[in-house]
């Protein structure tokens, strides 16, 4: 894989390797599994809906997906692509509302194990498949594709341009591309550890003005672009309301995002919430077309 990454940055296998080890959790089928049993949902009769509470790993969870495919023209029996698909939360939305096939690919095989359990369990094992591979490399052929999404995981690759030329390779003329991401709204120092980044070294941050240009020079042409800044701190304000009033009732926390992140997703969440709220950064949606 040719390097395309800024000056200074680890060579991409070392890079991915660590994005890959900040997301590992060691043991988390079991844990998820057991969360949905703390909660009270029996995960051997569970739908993939019940699962919403914690397999979104993004900014607004289950209705932010829900949001961007909205505004995405996709149909039922159109083939998806989900760039970085995580634990395949927003595989199922649009496998089990959309009625479409949806591909996801990882670099995390943890993820990816999760992601099909998940699916398997939930009756969508033959709707979403998940593979372990990196977004600068899609193992896919020309034109695969109808549509693609990426939810949240720009914010840890540095070669945008790079994936974006990828993702128009694999979509036929005509496919929409929807990019959900937390970019850059001013120049203010990030704090860390951050969601999706325990330090600067895997966090590449960038503006929308930023995704445009890589987007055009990719031959997609931008349809729609939304701050959902507003959006998301409510999602983010409702998330710690919630915890703070199991914890007032001696209760655990519901289950939540804090899954996937563990113990450090408290102060990962806060600070995120602090840099939206300072106007550091902003969750946007960017809707394009190949052309
Ligand atoms: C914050 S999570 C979002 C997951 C999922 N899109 C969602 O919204 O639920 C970011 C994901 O991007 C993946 N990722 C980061 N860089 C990647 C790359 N270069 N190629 C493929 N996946 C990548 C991570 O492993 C992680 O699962």
């Amino acid at each position: 894989m040719a390097y395309t990454g800024r000056m200074g940055s680890p060579a991409p296998d070392n890079r991915e390797q660590e994005i890959a080890r900040h997301y590992s959790h060691g043991s988390l089928v079991k844990t998820i599994f057991d969360a949905m049993k703390a909660a009270g949902i029996d995960p051997e009769r569970a739908s993939a809906d019940d699962f919403s509470a914690f397999d979104e790993f993004h900014s607004g969870g289950r209705a932010a997906t829900a949001d961007l495919a909205a505004e995405m023209d996709v149909a039922p029996g159109m083939r998806l692509l989900d760039v970085g698909s995580g634990i395949g939360g927003p595989a199922r939305y649009f496998a089990a509302h959309r009625g479409c096939l949806v591909t996801g690919i990882d670099l995390s095989g943890e993820f990816c194990d999760a992601a099909k359990a998940i699916s398997s369990r939930t009756g969508l094992g033959d709707r979403t498949e998940f593979r372990q591979a990196s977004a600068q490399a899609l193992p896919f052929d020309d034109a695969m594709f109808d549509a693609a999404y990426l939810l949240h995981v720009g914010m840890n690759i540095p070669a945008k341009a790079e994936v974006f030329r990828e993702v128009a390779r694999v979509l036929r003329l005509g496919a929409v591309f929807g990019i959900f991401d937390v970019m850059r709204e001013d120049g203010g120092e990030l704090i860390f550890p951050l969601p999706w980044a325990s330090s600067s070294e895997m966090s590449f941050v960038e503006c929308a003005k930023d995704y445009g240009e890589y987007l055009r020079a990719a031959g997609f042409e931008i349809e729609q672009e939304r701050s959902r800044r507003e959006f998301a701190l409510t999602a983010f304000s409702k998330l710690r309301a919630a915890v703070e009033a199991a914890g007032a009732a001696g209760a655990p926390p519901p289950p939540g995002p804090q899954i996937l992140m563990g113990p450090s997703a408290p102060v990962k969440v806060g600070n995120l919430v602090r840099m939206m709220q300072g106007g550091v950064l902003a969750p946007v949606e960017i809707v394009s077309r190949k052309r």
